[in-house]
């Protein structure tokens, strides 16, 4: 889908959370994400909204749930939710967790991924996906508590067919 993009912060194991949480807070990443999503639409499943407590400002916020969920627009099933993103200007990112990265994952032009030199225990995990069908460029590198982690940005070799 033209313009769709997602976001994500990894570990080496593909590690995403625990809990409701995320394993990693690292600054860096967080300014990352902010100033990368800022003025676009975000897309999220009901468990990342509510881990995030509130919607995120300046941007438009839209949630994947099959109930209502207070102070945000709600999609109830993924073929709405396409075809409303497909319908909208501008940039698009998914923002998580698990399934909405599955469901997405081939639809995207672009991945960013916070890939994290280390492993903590997770109970959710992003999709294994075939690296050499991307173009990997760091965009930055740090350390966090000794463990190093890079930001990538993951760019199809050959571009998506349906660029609707
Ligand atoms: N590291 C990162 O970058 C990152 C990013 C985001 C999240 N996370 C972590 O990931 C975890 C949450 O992710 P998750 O995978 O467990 O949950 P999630 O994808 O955020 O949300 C799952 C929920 O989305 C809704 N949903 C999913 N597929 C649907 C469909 N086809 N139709 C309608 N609704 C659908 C359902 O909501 P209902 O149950 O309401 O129907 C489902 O329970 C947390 O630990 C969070 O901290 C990490």
């Amino acid at each position: 889908m033209k313009e769709l993009y997602i976001i994500a912060c990894i570990s080496q194991d593909h590690g995403l959370g625990k809990a409701g949480d995320l394993l990693w807070h690292i600054s860096e990443d967080m300014q990352f994400f902010r100033t990368t999503t800022l003025d676009s639409t975000v897309v999220m499943g009901r468990k990342t909204y509510e881990s995030i407590g509130r919607p995120l400002p300046k941007r438009q916020n839209v949630v994947l749930s099959r109930q209502d969920v207070d102070g945000v627009t709600t999609y109830r099933d993924q073929s709405v939710l396409d075809a409303f993103l497909k319908s909208i200007p501008g940039k698009k990112f998914i923002i998580g967790g698990a399934s909405l990265y599955q469901m997405y994952l081939d639809q995207a032009e672009k991945l960013y991924l916070t890939e994290v030199a280390s492993t903590k225990p997770a109970d959710t995990y992003f999709p294994e996906f075939n690296r050499d069908n991307y173009t990997r460029k760091v965009l930055q590198s740090g350390e966090h508590e000794g463990v190093k982690y890079q930001i990538a940005e993951y760019t199809r070799k050959s571009p998506l067919n349906d660029l609707s």
